[in-house]
């Protein structure tokens, strides 16, 4: 293999540039050049493509978002979209694709490749850690450190008021966010999209942390909860809890800034490990990280198998919460 190309997709993840710069840097190392597209799958179709050399990605290892771009493209959910964009990687003799993003970029990548003789490889990069085959996907554990660095913000005026603060986080449809967040937070609750919620026992739940002398009280609820996210939440809880509340919604800042260690690192390995991959002759898989050794599984995996939220997690959140 000669010559490949990477993009980041959907939504931008802290470590995606460390993960664009290692792509470059490997394939450098074993003499392959990579072209960078720029603006996602919208940047393949439009021939936005050109050479990243390895000293074009020095100074991007600690910068958020992604310099490449990135977007969510309708033309490429249709086969004349993608023919398009497999046309554009001909036309530059590109014979592999390296998708940064999630799900539903991993599913393009899948179709791109089942419809031309491109080869793919995935690295699971969101801030929702919702993709099976890793422990975590890149920007995870930033996203999770940015929220708690505002939740123990909130926590100091939360204290101050004597008051609940409801805190929505991102996460899309899932929990991994909210879960970690609340854990590492210290909140007295967290509400999550996979389990039901029954307001009258938070509201108890929160009423009796301020009879038990607690001074505030932490709700974290991911913004995929089934009553539509925090501000929803507290008008349900209504005037019944104790003392007066706020609701803070910490949205895009968890998205942003410069990448964790654990981000830069798992940037580091999993930029290489696709390159491998790729010089190894595989095709539609996704590299992660499980229990620390580099693993690879069958992209389709990413998007039909949703891993459950770990149930010692749930148990030590209730333990810890009270
Ligand atoms: O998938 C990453 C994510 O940040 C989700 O947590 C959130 O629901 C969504 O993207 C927001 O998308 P947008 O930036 O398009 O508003």
């Amino acid at each position: 293999m000669r010559r490949i190309a990477v993009l980041t997709s959907g939504g931008d993840a802290p470590g995606m540039n460390a993960a664009i710069r290692a792509v470059v840097r490997s394939a450098d190392a074993r003499g392959v050049d990579v072209y960078g597209v720029r603006k996602g799958y919208q940047g393949l179709i439009d021939g936005e493509v050109s050479h990243l050399s390895a000293r074009s990605v020095s100074g991007i290892l600690h910068l958020g978002g992604t310099v490449l771009g990135s977007a969510r493209c309708d033309a490429f959910r249709t086969p004349e979209g993608r023919a398009l964009a497999v046309k554009r990687l001909q036309l530059h003799k590109i014979e592999a694709l390296v998708v940064i993003g999630g799900d539903g970029s991993f599913r393009g990548a899948d179709a791109l490749s089942v419809e031309s003789d491109i080869a793919v490889v995935g690295i699971p990069g969101t801030i929702d850690n919702d993709i099976s085959g890793c422990d975590f996907t890149l920007g995870f554990d930033t996203a999770v450190n940015t929220a708690l660095d505002a939740i123990d913000r909130i926590r100091d005026t939360a204290a101050s008021h004597q008051r609940a603060f409801f805190i929505e986080v991102m996460g899309r449809s899932s929990g991994w966010i909210a879960l970690f967040s609340a854990i590492a937070g210290g909140a007295t609750e967290v509400l999550l999209p996979e389990q039901p919620t029954d307001i009258e026992a938070l509201q108890t739940r929160i009423n009796d942390a301020f009879d038990m002398g607690k001074q505030y009280c932490l709700v974290v609820v991911a913004e995929g909860h089934e009553l539509g996210g925090a501000f929803a939440v507290a008008a349900a809880c209504g005037e019944t809890i104790t003392g007066n509340h706020r609701v803070t919604a910490l949205g895009h800042i968890q998205r942003g800034g410069p990448p964790s260690m654990r981000d830069r690192m798992l940037a580091a390995r999993l930029g290489d490990a696709a390159v491998t991959a790729l010089l190894d002759g595989q095709n539609r898989v996704m590299v992660g990280e499980v229990d620390r050794e580099v693993v690879r599984t069958p992209l389709e995996r990413s998007w039909s198998v949703v891993d459950p939220m770990p149930q010692d997690l749930l148990d030590l959140m209730d333990r810890l919460a009270r």
